[in-house]
């Protein structure tokens, strides 16, 4: 192709409804971080003191990111560009800017490589469950069994993976690419409308189950609840020894956990909130729909996703059996659910099989669906970058996105590590890194009047004016300085190798992860960066290269 034969993108996609744009964007923001990540955070980083900062978070962070990514998204949707480079070189003469851009587009795909992969184990749970043929007694057995994490995989060391990991893994992968190349209305949308309201019925009927299980070993799950809301942990918030001597974490490490769960659970800091907005009209709302967004995200995280597992483990397990649960990323899920569900009586039986099938069945498809709403959101940035930024057919940018995710899953199922690593920098650090970008980028350069002006075009309610100044100022502080403490405690030692992401010291196996993990992300980073400057070239940012000045 030469500069000039550079096709413009043919009529923008547009979403259906606004009943669909609003469910595909809960869709987007309500997934595994809810059910399985928050909990896990909550217990293991200050619980009481960790929804202070959480709620904190959600106000000063969570929020107002949320309304600025809409607003840089239906901005660059207006102009033509679905993605970050467009979105961001639409707020400025900077050249630069496209290729920051970039990340944008290379962070959720890399997070959905790990994260289709973990949805896959809730597809094959949902389906072992209903067959009737997980081992619920010995449920960590099972797990390995089903991972073939044995560090040991066709004879080969230091791999793992089973064959039915890898056959779900395929089967999840190819459902979200064919969701994907149906099209926004035809597959995001769709899927989205008939899996949320699904999704919540699920969650409250297993709820409400937990909730008025009879008490066992003298204890009830709504004394489970008291994990999260003990008023006498606040004061750790400040308090570096008590916090050190309550949770073995420091006051820093809980505002830190707590923040970054803010940003993985409402999607913020990545892209795919960018991207998802870039399908609206300039006159579409986004003040009163972005918070709509942020309020079912939080009913289902707080609520659902806070009253179901830890509640359940504590009925049956008590404090030492949530704190075991909660030690690895994935037991509270996959271990802890199939012994509980074996334990609560259901139609008149006593638990055993039957409530492991039915129960079972009923969590772990809430959790595929919560997934793969938010999968389909993670790769989106990807399947619109290859269309309209190279020209794509839909299709083709389907097989293009599989073939990525396909690759890179290799090393994440094979290999110790990876999966963590690439979790640690694409879907922890990399968010406030991104946030901060786009926050002094929209704030500063592009200017705090205009970004206001623009966030009101066409909105439903004017947001209160103190938020005006926390967008301004407070936010991009706060982000700076997490980037910075953030920089030094944590994320150079395990930049140097000294503390692996989960706070261990690295081991032979993970450093190894560590070091392939790293270089799948540089090279898909080093890839699109590159496919940005082919698009330049062939002119696709002409049309917003200069636009800062006068739109
Ligand atoms: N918010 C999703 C969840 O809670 C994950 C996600 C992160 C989705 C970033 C899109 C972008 O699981």
């Amino acid at each position: 192709m030469s500069t000039t034969d550079y096709a413009p993108p043919q009529e923008r996609e547009r979403w259906g409804s606004r009943l669909g744009l609003i469910l595909a964007m809960a869709g987007n923001a309500v997934g595994l971080g809810n059910f399985l990540r928050f909990p896990n955070q909550a217990v293991n980083n200050g619980q009481g003191a960790f929804m202070v900062a959480y709620f904190v978070s959600l106000l000063l962070l969570g929020i107002p990111l949320m309304w600025m990514e809409w607003g840089i998204g239906r901005r660059g949707g207006h102009f033509g560009h679905s993605t970050c480079p467009g979105m961001f070189q639409s707020l400025t003469k900077m050249r630069w800017a496209k290729y920051a851009g970039a990340l944008g587009v290379v962070m959720p795909l890399l997070v959905v490589i790990y994260y289709v992969y973990i949805e896959s184990w809730t597809l094959g749970y949902a389906v072992q469950s209903a067959t009737g043929t997980i081992n619920a007694q010995d449920s960590a057995t099972h797990f390995n069994n089903y991972l073939g994490s044995d560090a040991h995989f066709m004879g080969v060391d230091g791999m793992t993976g089973s064959w039915v990991a890898i056959g779900f893994f395929v089967v999840t992968a190819a459902v979200n690419l064919w969701v994907l190349s149906r099209g926004l209305s035809k597959g995001i949308e769709i899927v989205a409308k008939i899996g949320m309201p699904v999704l919540v019925l699920c969650a409250i009927m297993l709820v409400a189950r937990v909730l008025t299980s009879d008490s066992f070993e003298g204890r009830t799950a709504v004394d489970g609840l008291n994990i999260y809301w003990n008023p006498s942990q606040w004061t750790a918030l400040f308090d570096n020894d008590q916090a050190l001597a309550l949770f073995g974490k420091g006051s820093a490490a809980i505002w830190l956990a707590a923040a970054g769960q803010i940003f993985f659970t409402l999607s913020v800091g990545s892209g795919a909130i960018n991207t998802y907005a870039s399908y609206l009209t300039r006159d579409d709302d986004i003040a009163l729909t972005g918070l709509a967004t942020v309020s079912t995200n939080e009913f289902c995280e707080v609520v659902l996703g806070g009253t179901l597992a830890i509640p359940a483990a504590f009925l049956y397990f008590g404090m030492s059996g949530v704190q075991e649960a909660s030690s690895g990323s994935m037991g509270l899920a996959f271990i802890t659910m199939p012994r509980v569900f074996d334990h609560i009586p259901l139609l008149g039986g006593d638990g055993g099989a039957t409530s492991v099938a039915i129960l079972g069945t009923i969590w772990f498809g809430l959790l595929f669906v919560a997934g793969i709403t938010s999968s389909l959101a993670l790769s989106q940035p990807a399947m619109a970058f290859f269309q309209d930024t190279l020209g794509m057919t839909r299709n083709k940018a389907a097989v293009a996105v599989g073939a990525i995710i396909l690759l890179f899953v290799i090393p994440v199922i094979l290999q110790p590590g990876v999966l963590d690593e690439i979790d640690y920098w694409a879907g922890t650090f990399g968010l406030v890194l991104f946030s901060t970008l786009e926050v002094v980028l929209l704030m500063w350069v592009f200017g705090s009047d205009r970004a206001w002006r623009e966030i009101h075009f066409g909105s439903d309610i004017r947001i209160p004016r103190v938020f005006k100044w926390v967008m301004t100022w407070i936010t991009p502080l706060m982000l700076i300085g997490m980037l910075i403490y953030w920089g030094i405690t944590a994320a150079a030692p395990t930049l140097f190798f000294e503390t692996d992401p989960n706070g261990h010291p690295y081991d032979a196996d993970t450093t190894q992860g560590a070091w392939i993990g790293r270089t799948c992300m540089l090279v898909l980073a080093a890839f699109f960066v590159a496919l940005v400057a082919v698009a330049a070239k062939r002119g696709r940012f002409k049309d917003v290269d200069d636009l800062a000045e006068d739109s």
